[in-house]
């Protein structure tokens, strides 16, 4: 299988390096640079791509491209950072200029270059590019040419054809460079020759291969929530290792009208794997009796999650390895350089901890993918469309859809209330085009007229948003007919409430859950 190594200088895009990588059907693997010169010499990558990252080659102590990638004679494309420290490293240099450039450029290419093949430009037109540096390339090492020049960026593109070299200053990874993924495609093809025959089921094979080498005879438990990413790990790992799995669903009480019967039977009658199921609904409920902190609400669901876990991974005998659905996006975190910790605005939810605790170690098959890729896997393995294609479904459930304290009554009216709306949505054939969508309970009563009484009930608060990681988000524009229909049918059909609203807030200044 034709690989390509990533070497991470702590860019926030690098994890769109990969994406773009894997689209051109070429596996890849991104390291962060301190490790890159051993995962560079057991990978046997047939290229190199050099991300960029928030350092100054001119800073002493930057981080720089490992010498055995430099001297290994294979293609190397250096972007942003990686293109300024491997013309450092090669014998050119950089300068810290006043002319930043940030946002969106012209490229104007100045050869031909297999890395533009198939991109108009070349007849003098300029192509669209995204910038984002201060520092810059102005002196090249031996062997270089000017392949392309934006305005405040003279040393834009650049390569040594003959050793199949390349840099660029601009990010060909972000959409806003819309040639970007051809020129990345053409790297990995044309310049490095590989194949291009990667594909979702290789990916499979590759993931139970290395499962199995990974965990041997061990034996392994895996917490199931009936979302995307656990129930694919669950899947992949039966495949994997049969009944040296052992899946735990805990009900914790905040779960959505019907999802512990669909779980149970999917994972345990359907694909016939090993499950233990908690009841755990009135332990929850009892210790999140009369809190109604965000923050405390969510430390106590995890801190129980966590216990009753363990309990039941010592029922059954304990394990060796605890699996995790851990993406992409969450890992690359950990080696991005941010300048500093970020803010918590939320305690997830997870089971961390845990593994330290009860002495297992990790086992994390789908850390290299994104979460489209993780439902792309997941129909691989024959996961049904309904379970696939779900919005997402956070840890804390619908404790966090309930503002303040929570009682199981407001948890029936919730549910309730949440299945007319997805029903509705589903209907509609909405489903696909959401990224999320749910109902809140808000702890607020206002005063209604239905028939010939007054009624005193709560308002029912409805989300849904369109995005593509979770991390920025936009409402989702209903049609004022679909919203009447809904607040129509929750009113009628949902005792207990007497009000809907619709939340049009995006992400920031909100956030997708209401807690
Ligand atoms: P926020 O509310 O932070 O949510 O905009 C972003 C995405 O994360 C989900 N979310 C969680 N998922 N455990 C999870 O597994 C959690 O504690 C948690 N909190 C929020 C949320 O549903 C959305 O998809």
């Amino acid at each position: 299988m034709d690989r390509i190594l990533i070497v991470d200088f702590g860019s926030q895009v690098t994890q769109l390096i990969a994406r773009r990588v894997r689209e051109s059907g070429v596996y890849c693997e991104i390291v962060p640079f301190n490790s890159a010169e051993k995962a560079f010499s057991e990978m046997s990558p047939k290229a190199v791509i050099l991300s960029g990252g928030p350092n100054s080659v001119a800073d002493i102590d930057t981080p720089r491209a490992p010498e055995n990638i430099l001297t290994s004679g294979l293609p190397i494309l250096g972007i942003c950072y990686g293109q300024q420290t491997l013309c450092a490293q090669l014998g050119g240099s950089v300068e810290q200029s006043d002319e930043r450039e940030f946002g969106r450029a012209m490229l104007d290419i100045k050869a031909n270059s297999p890395l533009f093949d198939g991109i108009d430009g070349i007849d003098g037109s300029e192509i669209q590019v995204w910038m984002s540096h201060g520092d810059r390339v102005n002196n090249l090492p031996d062997g270089f040419a000017i392949i392309g020049t934006s305005e405040n960026a003279p040393y834009a593109a650049i390569a040594d054809e003959t050793r199949k070299i390349y840099g660029v200053q601009f990010h060909p990874e972000v959409v806003h460079t819309p040639d970007g993924a051809k020129m990345l495609e053409n790297f990995t093809h044309k310049v490095a020759g590989c194949k291009g025959d990667w594909s979702m089921a290789a990916f499979r094979d590759k993931a139970i291969a290395d499962i199995r080498a990974q965990v041997g005879a061990g034996r392994v438990i895996c917490g199931l929530s009936g979302g995307v990413d656990s129930s694919v790990v669950a899947v992949l790992l039966h495949e994997a290792i049969g009944e040296q799995l052992t899946c735990v669903y805990v009900d914790t009480g905040m779960m959505r009208a019907g999802e512990s019967e669909q779980v149970v039977g999917l994972f345990r009658d359907h694909f016939n794997i090993k499950l233990v199921h908690r009841d755990a609904s009135d332990l929850f409920l009892g210790k999140l009796d009369g809190v109604s902190d965000p923050e405390q609400k969510r430390k106590i669901i995890g801190g129980t999650f966590i216990d009753v876990f363990e309990e039941e991974a010592k029922a059954v005998g304990g394990a060796d390895f605890l699996a995790q659905g851990t993406l992409y996006p969450d890992v690359i975190e950990s080696v991005s350089f941010t300048g500093g910790p970020s803010v918590t605005i939320k305690s997830h939810h997870n089971v961390g901890g845990l593994p330290e605790r009860m002495n297992m170690q990790l086992v994390e098959p789908v850390r290299e993918l994104f979460k489209d890729e993780v439902r792309a896997l997941g129909q691989e393995l024959g996961l049904p469309e309904t379970f696939v294609g779900r919005h997402p479904f956070p840890g804390p459930g619908l404790a966090i859809r309930i503002p303040g304290e929570i009682t199981g009554e407001k948890l029936e009216i919730l549910r309730k209330a949440d299945t007319v709306y997805l029903d509705e949505i589903r209907t509609q054939g909405l489903y696909d085009e959401i990224w999320q969508a749910f109902a809140v309970l808000l702890p607020v009563r206002t005063v209604g007229v239905m028939g010939d009484s007054r009624t005193y009930d709560y308002v029912c608060a409805l989300r849904a948003v369109t995005s593509t990681d979770g991390m920025t988000a936009d409402y989702y524009p209903f049609s004022h007919d679909f919203l009447s229909r809904v607040s129509t049918r929750i009113i009628n059909e949902v005792r207990g409430i007497n009000r809907v609203v619709y939340d049009i807030t995006s992400k920031p200044p909100g956030t997708i859950e209401w807690e």
